[in-house]
């Protein structure tokens, strides 16, 4: 059999996390202060995959590319493959196909974080000589994502792209392996309700015509970061599970530090509580404050005077003033602060689709 190539799918218009979405690609938003694209190409180059396409929009490609590179970083070998329009998952692999030729190929969506290894399920593809491994997670909200309808002895019944009734529980995650039997089935797709060519009727198209797909329920966390409270669970999952006591910058003897904290160097803590797991990035300041659990602060951000939980800020930001900030993803180079007088009123900048709770 052909090495394994992967295709990691990064385009689409990700407009469920705008405004942060209009200036940035949605793979690139941090969780846990690292691109979750990052934390794609690392699982895949720790099943030992190193050719890899990334699929990139017009939008957002050049913002991908700056961000990725040419993969040497990972030590793999990465190719862009533009689609013009996010015409579906199935299209995406259409249009990636003078990439994947006849290479059986590990497809991860761009925006899934998932904590298992992909080693074992790169092995139960080769070893049963699999046409499709797909991987599930029982959920909540089963509408929002593909649903699979099982056996007793684990087998597919049915797949069903966001149905409105589900039939199980279990959702597809967004980590698939293929062989080139796919490209068939794909090429028989018709686009669905939405519009689009679905993965998920592709894998049906293969069970329909007697290849073989086999599943497997992921045994740890898996986080679709499509929404805000997507990426604030998923950088609590992340911080929980990764982060260390690491302090390459400055605390002075007024601040407390405890839990799991990691503080990137350049970085002051003055006056301040800090209550791990929390991540802080490089040249922050951070003086009279409080930074609990589950936060992440991008590098150049300063807080002053403030105390934010269970919050995902990007690079640059000021907070100063602020009594409490909690369960917020705020974007880059964002300034939020008091302002001394004793008007009420709130005074705001705010982009398109904006979201304030007050
Ligand atoms: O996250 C798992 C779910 O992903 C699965 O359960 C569903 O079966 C599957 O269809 C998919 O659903 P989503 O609606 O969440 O897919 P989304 O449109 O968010 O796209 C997923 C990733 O693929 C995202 O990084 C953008 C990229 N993409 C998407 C489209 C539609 C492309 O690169 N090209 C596209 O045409």
């Amino acid at each position: 059999m052909s090495t394994l190539k992967a295709l990691v799918l990064s385009g689409g218009k990700g407009t469920r996390l705008r405004p942060l979405t209009y200036t940035s690609a949605k793979q690139l938003i941090p969780v846990a202060n690292k691109p979750i694209l990052f934390y794609v190409l690392d699982s895949i180059v720790a099943a030992n995959v190193r050719d890899i396409g990334i699929i990139i929009s017009p939008e957002t490609g050049d913002e991908i590319r700056r961000a990725v590179g040419d993969g040497g970083r990972w030590g793999a070998k990465i190719e862009y493959i533009v689609q013009d329009v996010p015409g579906g998952l199935a299209h995406a692999v259409k249009v990636a196909r003078p990439f994947l030729a006849d290479s059986p190929f590990v497809m991860y969506l761009g925006d899934n974080l998932v904590g298992d290894r992909l080693n074992a399920y790169v092995d139960l593809f080769q070893g049963d000589k699999a046409d499709a491994v797909i991987l599930l997670k029982p959920v909540g909200d089963p509408s929002a994502f593909g649903v699979a309808k099982t056996a007793d002895d684990g087998s597919i019944i049915r797949l069903v792209e966001k149905p409105e009734k589900p039939e199980s529980n279990l959702a597809l995650v967004g980590v698939y392996i293929f062989s080139p039997a796919v490209h068939d089935a794909i090429d028989r797709l018709k686009p669905s309700a939405r519009g689009e060519l679905e993965i998920t009727d592709a894998i049906q198209e293969l069970i329909n015509h007697g290849c073989t797909v086999r599943s497997r329920t992921l045994d740890k966390w898996w986080l679709d970061t499509g929404k805000k409270d997507d990426i604030l669970s998923a950088n609590t999952v992340v911080l929980e599970e990764y982060t260390t006591l690491d302090i390459k910058g400055r605390v002075d003897k007024l601040s407390q530090v405890t839990g799991m904290v990691g503080i990137g160097k350049g970085t002051e803590i003055v006056n301040s509580k800090i209550h791990g797991p929390v991540l802080i990035g490089e040249d922050v300041r951070v003086a009279n404050s409080f930074i609990g659990p589950s936060s992440s602060i991008g590098s150049q951000c300063s807080i002053i005077n403030s105390a934010i939980e269970n919050c995902v800020i990007l690079e640059d930001v000021q907070i100063e003033g602020i009594d409490r900030i909690e369960d917020s993803l705020i974007g880059r180079s964002t300034k939020i602060n008091r302002n001394n007088s004793n008007h009420k009123a709130l005074r705001v900048m705010l982009g398109d689709d904006s979201r304030v709770e007050v």
